[in-house]
């Protein structure tokens, strides 16, 4: 079996003294297959990211069933930064803002072209790698062209793919230049099954093959919605270094204080802005809480080669300032922002939190909901998005909100303030059930044994 996707498990960093230190590797994906250990032989398949990831393959530094492929940096950067983030990802999550975007103009076709040399690295290394008749699982917008190009090499393969983010409406994703889009959805279709988070996801990419590419052809398409992996939080969750971070954490909140807590990548989709406007509002419409309530708001580092993402991370700090110096007293710091990534201090905020804040624009399915309630020590209660995929999953328990509405979502943060603590405990086992019943061990083998169950072609 084998299993490729663009950020692997490991990153590198060359030390001080020359020396190679390993990490690992972030976000979604990599959390959702982490079921994935050394002993299941699988070979996980995956690109370097920056140069001393580069350097790791160089020197044949490395992890036991796990090949990096050295990709060029400027194609990488083409495919990664110019195609996979800020066009697919923008695409899927409706991020575009007209008049200024998108334009599909001569340098956007030279990085297409990147992109097409990155999923063809991808599709001979596994051409290369895999045994007669493996399974192949092929992850996200990054590798869409991966399919089509591997069945063409080895036709004796089962080919899966799987999408972590959402899949545009066909009207949205019709911005795409007709070749390009055909392109994208011949390249998915040459795996034999298709996997995506939501119902939703699923049918949107139906409708896109529908309509630009005569159907979805001999590809099945199957619905696997990745859940929190209860027993490792629940365990990590109560190791020393979380224990020190509550500590520093309840110093920072003030006691006797309500904490609503959010855990993001500074990512655009996530609505981070929006979610510190709604805190405002809430200060603003309901002073009772001011003084009673702290603001956790962790946004880590994501994508900085963006300038659009650099961009919102400035902003996301220079509102949490504003907020802090609109609002604050002597004792009472509105809002808490932490921007270096940390799990342990993650996992602390989660153990503290009354309410989780998760309101996405638009997000595939959103892990952190479903991690807060399992992990959170008083059963929290979670304001949620519509938009995000874990509310198809969550929506009962949860206090939706439309992620635009700001004064809604600011009402929602109030409702959810002054839940009653017997609601919100009874609500929050329920949110806890609902969000562990796939854990990423059996969504994963979900994935591999409906693909070995197809009958090929
Ligand atoms: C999302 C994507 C993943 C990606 C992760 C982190 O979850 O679906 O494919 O790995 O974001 O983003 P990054 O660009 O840092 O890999």
């Amino acid at each position: 079996m084998l299993v490729a996707s663009n950020r692997g498990p490991v990153s590198y960093a060359v030390a001080d003294d020359g020396s190679l230190r390993s990490k690992r590797g972030g976000g979604g994906l990599v959390s959702g297959l982490s079921a994935i250990g050394p002993e299941s032989g699988a070979l996980w398949v995956c690109s370097a990211l920056s140069d001393d990831d580069r350097e790791a393959v160089r020197r044949g530094v490395g992890e036991d069933g796990v090949r990096m492929l050295d990709i060029p940096a400027g194609v990488h950067a083409d495919a990664y930064n110019g195609i996979a983030n800020s066009v697919l990802w923008f695409v899927h999550h409706m991020l575009y803002q007209t008049p200024l975007e998108p334009v599909f103009d001569a340098e956007f076709r030279s990085k297409w072209a990147s992109y097409e040399t990155y999923n063809r690295a991808f599709a001979e290394a596994l051409a290369e790698e895999a045994a007669e008749g493996a399974a192949v699982l092929v992850q996200d917008y990054h590798l869409t062209l991966v399919p089509g190009m591997l069945r063409e090499l080895r036709p004796d393969l089962r080919i899966g793919h799987f999408s972590h983010t959402p899949w545009a409406p066909p009207e949205y994703f019709a911005m795409l230049p007709d070749d390009i889009a055909r392109q994208v959805l011949r390249g998915m279709l040459g795996a034999d099954r298709l996997g995506f988070l939501t119902h939703r996801w699923a049918d949107a990419f139906t409708a896109c093959c529908e309509r630009f590419a005569g159907g979805l052809g001999d590809t099945r398409v199957g619905v696997h919605g990745l859940g929190a992996d209860a027993d490792f939080l629940r365990a990590r969750s109560h190791e020393a270094d979380v224990h020190e971070r509550m500590a520093a954490l309840k110093e920072e909140i003030g006691e006797g204080r309500r904490t609503i807590v959010r855990v993001d990548r500074t990512e655009l989709s996530k609505n981070i802005v929006r979610g510190l406007l709604a805190y405002r509002q809430l200060l603003d419409d309901r002073p009772e809480w001011r003084e009673r309530v702290v603001h956790v708001a962790f946004a880590y580092p994501s994508r900085q080669d963006l300038a659009v993402y650099r961009d919102y991370t400035a902003e996301v700090q220079r509102l949490a300032e504003e907020i802090n110096d609109r609002y604050g007293t002597p004792g009472w710091r509105p809002v808490v922002l932490h921007v270096k990534d940390d799990f342990a201090r993650s996992l602390a905020a989660y153990r503290l939190a009354d309410v989780a804040l998760v309101n996405p624009i638009r997000d595939g399915m959103n892990l952190v909901a479903k991690e807060v309630p399992v992990v959170s020590d008083a059963g929290c209660a979670l304001v949620l998005s519509r938009e995000a995929g874990a509310h198809e999953e969550l929506g009962e328990d949860a206090i939706t909100v439309n992620p635009y509405d700001v004064v809604q979502t600011a009402e929602a943060l109030h409702e959810a303030l002054s839940m009653r603590p017997e609601d919100r405990t009874e609500r929050g086992k329920r949110l806890a059930a609902a969000a562990t019943a796939l854990p990423p061990a059996r969504w994963f083998l979900d994935q591999l044994e409906a693909l070995r169950g197809e009958t090929g072609r």
